[in-house]
């Protein structure tokens, strides 16, 4: 998913020093559409960073429209930059803000679907498979189109196959809009136990009430990342 050109090279750390995952600085981005004399520009970043380090959960907010989007398909390789640097560590999962489903599919077919593009064996692709259907609570569904499925379901989907290569960092945009409160319970002792674990987590979070989870929080202002 993400451009090998963004890989990190050599050591990341001193020894004993949590080793960094993710490296961004200096993101600048302007949407551009139309042609002259009707060209358009969107400037959106003008600068923004991320640093993430292993096991770490990370909030990122800011208004509706300040880019949290944007800046999270950059820090993916889902769009291009104009400027600035992105590099990672390990393995980069994405958890878009709307889900990128295939009406016709099961839930079954999708984890097939991504484990073969993940490059992941039959058997632990199945062995994770049962893990997120157990941990997110959605079972009974794997056999079901995805036509069929509510907002929620289709949400718990959408991470699920974010989840499935286990991977050492996870993206998530908004993950738990459509989920119950159960769900959402269980979602946050997944990020806990991923942290526990070594892994990083951003997350995009409009929810005042969950600064409390975070380790740190990005805003996002006027195109530029504050740490809180
Ligand atoms: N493909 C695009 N072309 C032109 N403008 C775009 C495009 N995608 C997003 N924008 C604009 O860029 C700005 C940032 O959008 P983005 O989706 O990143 O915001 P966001 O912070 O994620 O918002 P939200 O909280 O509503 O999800 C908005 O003004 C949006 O209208
Ligand atoms: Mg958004």
């Amino acid at each position: 998913m993400a451009n090998p050109s963004d890989r990190m090279k050599g050591p990341a750390s001193p020894a004993g020093a949590p080793s960094s995952v993710l490296e961004a600085s200096g993101i600048v981005k302007t949407y551009r559409s139309g042609w002259w004399p009707r060209r358009r520009a969107k400037p959106v970043l003008h600068g923004a960073e991320v640093h993430l380090k292993a096991g770490e959960i990370v909030g990122l907010v800011g208004e509706n429209g300040s880019g949290k989007s944007t800046l999270m398909k950059i820090l993916v390789g889902a769009l291009n930059r104009d400027a600035g640097s992105v590099a990672h560590s390990g393995l980069v999962g994405f958890c878009p803000q709307e889900p990128v489903l295939y009406e016709r599919l099961t839930c079954d077919e999708h984890f097939e679907l991504f484990g073969r593009a993940y490059g992941m064996a039959e058997s632990a692709m199945q062995l994770s498979r049962e893990d997120i259907y157990a941990t997110l609570g959605f079972a009974e569904w794997g056999s079901a189109r995805v036509e069929e499925l509510s907002g929620g379901t289709r949400a718990k989907l959408n991470l699920g196959l974010a989840l499935l290569p286990d991977p050492d960092l996870l993206l998530l945009d908004e993950p738990y809009a459509g989920f119950d409160w159960d769900t959402y319970q269980r979602f946050w002792q997944l990020t806990r136990d991923r942290r526990d674990a070594g892994r990083s987590l951003l997350i995009i979070s409009h929810f005042i009430s969950d600064a409390d989870r975070f380790d740190r929080i990005y805003d996002l202002i006027d195109g530029r990342t504050v740490a809180r």
